[in-house]
C-alpha cells in the first residue's frame, strides 16, 4: 500500500506554501548549498494502520515537545528524511505542512526549515518519579569543595588567560582549511593512541631544542592538555592510597587529579629554591610520586635551584619514586634564557614530563604532551587506548605544520614581548600603588605572586569577585599550613593600561 493511498482526504498539501519560497530545501529538493539538519529518532511502522504522514508528524511533534529538537534547530530536508525513513517524500511533506500549520516549525527563506524559534526551550520540572530504583555510581568523588566565588568571564587578574587577540588567526585558519581539504585516510580513521606520528616527531625536535629534553617521538603521547596528562599519569603510576608529594602552595589541578585517583596527598613546603626535598624526606620518605613545577613553581614562581634538582633526582633514584614535572609556561622567560627542564638532567629515567599548548596558544585547543621513560610506553599506550584514544588528529596535524613552518617560533617571540611589557606594567603599578605587596615569581610566565602575610586575602578576593575582579588568594593554594598570604595575579590576557586600572581597584579593595 503506498503512503499516498493512505493519506486522509482532509489533509491538503499546500504546495504553494513551499513553492513560493525559492530556496525552500524540502520542497525543491536538496539544493547543493542548503544545509540539512540532524533527524531525531522517530519510529515509522509501515504495517501500522496509522498513516505514515501521521506517524512522522507525531514523531516530530513529540520530539519538539520533549525538547529533543530545540527552538531554532534546523530540520532535515524532506528528501534526506524520506531516504532515511525509506518512505516517499509525500507523507513527509504533509507531516511538515501540518507542523507548519500548527506553529511547531517555521520556514526561513533561503535557508531551510527550523523548529519555531518562539518555542520555550526549557522543559517544565519533571514530575517526581513514582518509584526509583537504586542509583549507584562510582566511588565517592572526594574533590575539595568549590573555591570561593569567582567572577564570571575573563580579564584582570585571571590566571591562565593568554593574549588571544594576538593569535595568528590568518595563518591558523589557512592551515586548518588546507589540512581539512587534504584529509588523508590516516587523518580520518583511528590512529595511534599515542598521537599523530608527525606531530610527535615535531614535538620531540622542539622539546629537545627548546627545553633540553632527552627523548624521541616514541616516548611522547599527545594529550588534551596537562590535566589529562596528570590523570593518565595517576592511572598508570599509582595504586589506590599511594602517597604523592605535592608542592605546597601548589596547583589545584594536580591536587584534583591525584585526589580523583584516590592518592594520599602529602603537602611539601616550597622555599626560595623550590620544593624542599629534605622536608619531604622527613615528612614522607617513600612516596610513589612527586609532582613538581621546577621551571616556574605554581603559584610562587620560584625556579628550582640546580642543587635541589640534583637532590630530587638522586633521592628519586634511591627511593624509586616517580617525578611528574609540569612545565606549563616556561617558554616565557624575561631577561634570561629559559631554564632547561628537569627531565634533561634525569639519568635514571624517573621523570614523567608534561607540557601544554594552553598558555603558548590557547587553552580551549586542549592539546598537550606527556613524555615518558621508555619502559612506561607500553603501559601508557594501553591506558590511552582504553581511555579516549587520543585528541582529534586534525588539530594535531594543523599544529604539526604550524610548528614545522616556523609560525610557532614566531608567535612565541611576539608573545614574549607582549607579556614582558604587560608584566612590567603590572610590576610597576603594584610598586607605585600597593607597595605593601611584595612581588615574587615575576621573571617568567603569565602570572606573578604579590605577597603580604598580613592580608586577609580570601576575604579581599571575595569582595573583588563581587566587583568582577579576579584575585586568586595565595592562602587557597595551600593544602597544609598556610604560610604565605597575598594574591596570584595573572596578566597575560590584560592590556597594560587595564592592568594599571585594575591595580588601583585592588588597592581600593585592600584599603576597604
Ligand atoms: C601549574 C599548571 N599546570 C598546567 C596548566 C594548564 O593546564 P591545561 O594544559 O590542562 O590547560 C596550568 C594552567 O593554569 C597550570 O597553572
Amino acid at each position: 500500500v503506498s503512503c499516498e493511498e493512505k493519506m486522509p482526504p482532509e489533509v491538503v498539501i499546500n504546495n504553494d506554501r513551499f513553492t513560493q519560497r525559492p530556496h525552500d530545501h524540502y520542497h525543491r529538493g536538496d539544493m547543493k548549498k542548503t544545509p540539512t539538519g540532524i533527524a531525531p529518532v522517530i519510529t515509522v511502522d509501515r504495517k501500522s494502520a496509522r498513516p505514515l504522514y501521521r506517524q512522522v508528524y507525531e514523531g516530530y511533534r513529540e520530539a519538539i515537545v520533549e525538547r529533543r529538537l530545540r527552538a531554532g534547530q534546523r530540520l532535515p530536508s524532506t528528501r534526506s528524511l524520506a531516504a532515511e525513513l525509506q518512505v516517499s517524500r509525500l507523507p513527509i511533506l504533509s507531516a511538515f505542512d501540518q507542523l507548519l500549520t500548527e506553529g511547531y516549525i517555521e520556514g526561513r527563506v533561503g535557508s531551510g526549515t527550523f523548529v519555531a524559534s518562539t518555542l520555550p526551550n526549557e522543559l517544565p520540572a519533571p514530575r517526581p518519579a513514582i518509584r526509583q530504583g537504586r542509583r549507584n555510581f562510582s566511588k565517592p568523588v572526594k574533590l575539595p569543595p568549590e573555591p570561593a566565588p569567582r567572577p564570571r568571564g575573563w580579564g584582570a587578574f585571571r590566571v591562565s588567560e593568554p593574549a588571544v587577540e594576538h593569535f595568528p588567526f590568518q595563518v591558523w585558519s589557512s592551515l586548518v582549511a588546507r589540512t581539512s581539504r587534504n584529509l588523508t585516510k590516516a587523518l580520518m580513521l583511528y590512529g595511534d593512541p599515542m598521537g599523530h606520528r608527525a606531530f610527535r616527531e615535531v614535538l620531540a625536535g622542539y622539546l629537545g631544542t627548546a627545553r633540553a629534553l632527552r627523548c624521541d617521538a616514541d616516548q611522547i603521547t599527545v594529550v588534551s592538555g596537562s590535566q589529562q596528562a596528570l590523570e593518565l599519569s595517576a592511572r598508570v603510576l599509582l595504586e589506590r592510597g599511594d602517597q604523592v608529594w605535592l608542592e605546597d602552595p601548589g596547583y589545584s589541578g594536580a591536587r584534583e587529579a591525584f585526589t580523583l585517583a584516590d592518592a594520599r596527598l602529602v603537602p611539601i613546603p616550597v622555599d626560595d629554591e623550590g620544593l624542599d626535598v629534605a622536608a619531604g624526606i622527613a615528612r614522607c620518605p617513600r612516596p610513589r610520586a612527586v609532582y613538581v613545577t621546577p621551571s616556574h613553581q605554581y603559584p610562587l614562581g620560584v625556579t628550582m635551584s640546580a642543587s635541589r634538582r640534583l637532590k630530587l633526582l638522586d633521592w628519586a633514584q634511591e627511593s624509586g619514586a616517580w617525578i611528574i614535572e609540569d612545565d606549563y609556561d616556561s617558554e616565557y622567560r624575561y631577561g634570561t634564557q629559559p631554564v632547561p627542564a628537569l627531565q634533561g638532567l634525569d639519568r635514571d629515567t624517573r621523570v614523567i614530563y608534561i607540557g601544554t599548548f594552553s598558555k603558548v596558544l590557547f587553552p580551549a585547543l586542549r592539546l598537550g604532551y606527556l613524555v615518558m621513560p621508555r619502559d612506561l610506553v607500553a603501559h601508557f599506550a594501553r591506558v590511552r587506548d582504553a581511555a579516549d584514544i587520543c585528541p582529534p588528529t586534525l588539530y594535531q596535524a594543523v599544529l604539526t605544520d604550524f610548528i614545522a613552518a616556523g609560525h610557532f617560533a614566531r608567535h612565541l617571540r611576539r608573545m614574549r614581548a607582549v607579556y614582558h611589557e604587560r608584566r612590567d606594567a603590572l610590576v610597576g603599578a603594584l610598586a607605585t600603588e600597593i607597595p605593601s605587596l611584595r612581588v615574587i615569581g615575576d621573571p617568567a610566565g603569565m602570572h606573578l605572586a604579590a605577597v603580604n602575610d598580613k592580608l586577609r586575602d580570601g576575604k579581599i578576593a571575595e569582595r573583588a569577585a563581587a566587583e568582577g575582579l579576579w584575585t586568586m588568594p595565595l592562602s587557597e593554594c595551600y593544602l597544609g599550613e598556610v604560610t604565605r598570604r597575598g594574591f596570584v595575579l595573572g596578566y597575560g590576557g590584560v592590556k597594560s593600561d587595564d592592568l594599571v586600572t585594575a591595580v588601583r581597584r585592588l588597592r581600593g579593595l585592600i584599603k576597604a
